[in-house]
């Protein structure tokens, strides 16, 4: 067997996390940043791509890059710049994601298209442009991996009004499943990971005013942390998890299991 150390390193990888310049993917981007990984993060902001990088080259390699990845065009150029920096992509965190809540009579095209083009097109059309680099950076025993952020509400009825939202996050879930058995022969694994609450910008309001009563029903009592989506990613990314595709991994405190 591989000793634990080794099963765990994932020093020398090269990432993709997209919106990784806050929130979840902040987190993720300086988890594995500090486990040695080569990391480019992506957000629509420049500004923020630059921000990003400045803070997360204190601890090791990481590039900003900036690219809006509802805007297929943009997409590409972003690809082909990975393609042509990268020969090899170990890991994409495809984390870029976008909210829309109103009443049910009030809801709009708009926030209809805006979810479904970044939450669940993107995902597909990204992974599909790396996928030579994924594959050129898989083995057989050490997988290229592919980690979609999910959410609880793709796998239970929220109480709020984000009908596109939770209806693109059941979608990636079932994207990340279809994507693991047709990759697979191709050494990629994918895999989703569906936070429960985290403190983002995506979540301030609503934890403003129900903070209190959505932390009593988490059975851990608490929102998630940085360690958390790191921890889960860093494993996501191992040796360790080699054997794991198609997988969806409720991060939540156990927060579904009570919906
Ligand atoms: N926070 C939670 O409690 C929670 C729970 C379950 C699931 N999630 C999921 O976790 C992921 C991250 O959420 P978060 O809470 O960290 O959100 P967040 O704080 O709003 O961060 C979103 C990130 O995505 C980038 N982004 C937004 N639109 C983009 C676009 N069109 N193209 C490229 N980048 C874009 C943002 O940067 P720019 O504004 O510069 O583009 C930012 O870096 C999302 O998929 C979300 O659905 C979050």
């Amino acid at each position: 067997m591989t000793s634990t150390n080794e099963l765990f390193n994932i020093s020398g990888k090269v990432a993709l996390v997209t919106g990784g310049t806050r929130g979840i993917g902040f987190m993720i981007a300086k988890g594995l940043v500090q486990a040695g990984v080569k990391t480019y993060v992506v957000s629509r902001k420049a500004e923020a791509c630059a921000a990003a990088e400045e803070e997360l080259k204190q601890y090791g390699e990481a590039v900003g890059i900036a690219a809006d990845l509802a805007d297929q065009e943009q997409l590409s150029k972003l690809a082909g710049e990975i393609l042509r920096r990268e020969p090899k992509l170990h890991i994409l965190v495809n984390n870029a994601g976008a909210s829309w809540g109103a009443n049910f009579g009030e809801f709009p095209e708009s926030g209809w298209d805006k979810v479904m083009d970044l939450n669940l097109k993107s995902i597909f059309f990204l992974t599909q442009a790396l996928g030579t680099a994924l594959q050129a950076a898989g083995t057989d025993v050490d997988p290229a991996r592919v980690i979609n952020i999910g959410s609880v509400d793709g796998m239970t009825s929220p109480d709020f009004g984000n009908y596109s939202y939770s209806a693109s996050k059941a979608a990636v879930h079932h994207l990340t499943r279809h994507l693991a058995k047709h990759l697979s022969t191709a050494n990629i694994n994918v895999n989703a990971i569906a936070p429960g609450p985290f403190e983002t910008k995506m979540t301030e309001h609503m934890l403003k005013v129900k903070g209190d009563e959505i932390i009593k029903v988490i059975p851990r009592r608490r929102t998630g942390s940085e360690s958390d989506a790191a921890g889960t990613t860093i494993f996501l990314s191992s040796a360790a998890s080699a054997y794991i595709t198609g997988a969806i991994i409720p991060l939540d405190g156990g927060f579904s299991t009570t919906r």
